[in-house]
């Protein structure tokens, strides 16, 4: 997959150089290419932002120089262009998954009032906010897309079990986790853990799966289909709760 980044901070995306996915960009598994939104000002004084029309607060990235660099990328290169800003639509497993069977995408990072309006009617395909919550600047942003789609490109994560059994890929989340000690502070790992029985242990699994589910975000449930099991799990944990 090739990732095109236009962003007025490229250092920012060194962090994208550390563990597996510095490893999948190492093999080339995956290729960035940064474009310094700076290097395509239109003026002397190097200008890439200027006054919102109106006035008001900030600055506003004019839509020349960011034209500018998304032409500098080769077309067939370009694939489909990608604004970060919290007026997008929320990232999601889902959207992480779709994202990364394209061969190709360029991501424009914002900063200060975002970008002029006229480039995101355009060039933009698809707006993407990370979360309700506002960013500094949108190359924060782009390193959580990168690195979340990242995973479900083959070869970046070695073992598939692992990005399959993941909070979300089977619409759950996961449940508790334990390594060494077996005692920590007089806390012990759950007993069934130690029993060596996989089949009680896969079934202690999707237990507490669904039992965190249910107690951290219960409209994730009604995106699948329970099993009878899981449903009589369910109908004990709300009689509890009630009690
Ligand atoms: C300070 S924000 C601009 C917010 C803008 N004034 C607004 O109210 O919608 C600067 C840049 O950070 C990025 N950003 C901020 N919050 C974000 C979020 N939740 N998801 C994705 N990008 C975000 C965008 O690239 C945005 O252009």
């Amino acid at each position: 997959m090739k990732i095109n980044i236009i962003t007025l901070f490229p250092e920012i995306f060194e962090a994208l150089n550390y563990g597996v996915l510095g490893q999948a960009i190492d093999r080339e598994d995956i290729q960035i290419n940064i474009l310094n939104l700076r290097d395509y000002h239109m003026n002397k004084h190097g200008q890439v932002d200027d006054k919102p029309y109106g006035g008001g607060e900030g600055m506003v990235l004019m839509a020349e120089p960011l034209e500018k660099s998304l032409k500098d990328i080769p077309d067939d290169l370009l694939g489909r262009v990608i604004n970060l800003s919290p007026q997008g639509k929320l990232l999601s497993h889902k959207k992480a998954k779709e994202l990364s069977s394209l061969t190709c995408i360029t991501i424009i990072a914002g900063r200060y009032e975002g970008i002029d309006e006229r480039f995101i009617s355009q060039y933009i395909h698809e707006e993407i906010s990370i979360g309700d919550f506002i960013l500094s600047g949108g190359e924060f942003a782009a390193l959580a897309l990168i690195d979340s789609l990242s995973r479900f490109i083959p070869g970046v994560i070695g073992n598939v079990r692992s990005v399959e059994q993941d909070s979300l890929s089977q619409g759950l989340l996961k449940g508790p986790v334990f390594t060494r000690p077996e005692n920590f502070n007089t806390e012990l790992v759950p007993e069934i853990l130690l029993s060596g029985d996989h089949q009680k242990i896969e079934e202690w699994r999707e237990n507490q799966a669904l039992i965190r589910t249910f107690e951290r975000r219960p409209e994730l449930l009604q995106n699948i289909k329970l099993t009878k099991k899981q449903k009589k799990l369910l109908e004990d944990l709300a009689s509890k709760r009630i009690l």
